[in-house]
């Protein structure tokens, strides 16, 4: 047995006394809980440690680049430059799916490595796995030849891709340590700088439905993730925007793909269509290209590109999605102007109506999620319908409804509107 170069018990003491980990004790600490030699309840210690004390810049991004060390980097490079979009998680936030298309249609490529929900927040590829025949994991090979000839892959991060991340996400999950910055900024740009695109752009999501639910807050964590692309010379902008009501009009899985297709068709709720051309902006600036991507959209070419995404990956784009067991109609409660709609409390209504699962093994319902018939500043009557539930299981209503207990307010005039888009952050390379 190789006798290993320090001690656990040293590192964690270290951060829990308030110091600074050193370059080696970082390079070790990760590496030797990849190995299995730091146990899971020593890394448990230290990240608690690391939320309680925190980390500086040059402490996240050592950890971030021992989190990249920890295992394959992809390189999926392509004729044409490579660009990815990354959020940091909302409700109803769709936006992967019309916006890698849309930017893929305007001539980049958009390697979109996602993930799966878990808590209130939706993931990508459980929305695309209500495609029929859609298939999340792909090899590499299969990556880069769809980058090339679709110019657009969505799909799931391939094993060998910052073990290290998954490894001590699951540990954060259960142990109350996801809400730090320097640990949720080194565990989504591992996995980004891993992934080797050119370019990201970041949707660093604020309000009651995102991870950080201050502006000041959303802003230190854009910081930090810029930061971090920085030093490693990626070109990264950061988004900050705004989460505290649900993206669009649907939130769950099938829901979700059927209002993408509107927006990919031309139509579709006015704030997807406006996140999705704002961040295709950004993200076409990044790569180069000076394209407007308003017009691509409303020709029908991103479409196009849709339907090849889908069919390269095993789906049929033009199959009926599923539809639900049991609908659950939720009235206005007043005659006047919606005022608020609480996207925290529309997620959990929507995640325990079977969309989202609370074991990252629990399966969801394709067809389980809200329709949400009004947004606020739109009028409504009492008593006409205002939430649509969908679930196969209709003993999940009574606790969606629970979780919608004061989420609804009417009041007599439409609220003050909120700017999607707060704040943009930009690297400077
Ligand atoms: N998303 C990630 O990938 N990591 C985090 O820590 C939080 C959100």
């Amino acid at each position: 047995m190789t006798r290993e170069p320090m001690s656990a018990v040293d590192v964690i003491r270290s951060k829990r006394d308030g110091g600074r980990l050193s370059d080696e004790q970082i390079d070790w600490v990760v590496d030797a809980y990849t190995r299995g030699v730091v146990a899971d309840e020593q890394m448990s210690a230290l990240a608690m440690a690391i939320y309680l004390n925190g980390m500086d810049a040059e402490e996240t991004a050592r950890w971030t680049a021992a989190m990249v060390d920890s295992g394959e980097t992809l390189a999926l490079t392509s004729s044409r430059p490579t660009v990815d979009k990354h959020s940091t998680g909302g409700v109803g936030d769709k936006i992967t799916l019309p916006l890698a298309p849309l930017v893929a249609a305007c001539g980049a490529a958009v390697p979109q490595l996602s993930g799966r929900g878990l808590g209130h927040t939706g993931g990508t590829l459980d929305k695309l796995e209500s495609i029929p025949g859609w298939r999340a994991r792909l090899s590499t090979e299969e990556i880069v030849r769809q980058l090339d000839t679709v110019g657009a892959v969505v799909c799931a991060p391939t094993d060998g891709l910052a073990p290290a991340d998954r490894k001590l996400y699951a540990l954060r999950d259960v142990t109350a340590t996801v809400e730090s910055i320097p640990l949720i900024a080194s565990s989504i740009m591992s996995k980004k700088i891993a992934e080797g695109a050119d370019a990201l752009v970041l949707d660093v999501k604020t309000g009651t439905g995102a991870f950080m639910r201050t502006v000041e807050a959303s802003r230190a964590l854009a910081a930090a993730l810029v930061e971090i692309g920085q030093q490693r010379g990626l070109k990264v902008s950061a988004l900050i925007t705004e989460m505290s009501v649900p993206l669009g009009r649907a939130v769950g899985n099938a829901v979700e793909v059927a209002e993408s297709v509107e927006v990919l068709r031309g139509g579709g709720p006015a704030d997807v269509v406006e996140l999705t051309l704002e961040l295709a902006r950004e993200m076409l600036s990044l790569a180069g290209l000076s394209v407007d991507p308003a017009p691509v959209l409303a020709s029908g070419e991103a479409y196009e590109t849709w339907c090849r995404m889908i069919s390269a990956q095993g789906g049929d784009p033009e199959a009926a999605l599923p539809t639900p067991a049991h609908v659950h109609l939720v009235p206005a409660p007043a005659d006047g102007v919606l005022a608020t709609l609480d996207a925290y409390a529309v997620g959990v209504a929507a995640w325990r109506l079977g969309a989202g699962r609370a074991r990252k093994e629990d399966p969801v319902q394709a067809a389980a999620g809200i329709i949400c018939h009004a947004k606020p500043g739109d009028r409504v009557r009492a008593g006409d319908p205002l939430l649509e539930l969908h679930t196969d299981t209709p003993d999940a209503v009574p606790a969606a409804l629970a979780a919608l207990a004061g989420a609804v307010t009417v009041a007599d005039a439409a609220p003050d509107p909120v700017p999607l888009v707060r704040e943009v952050l930009r690297s400077v390379t």
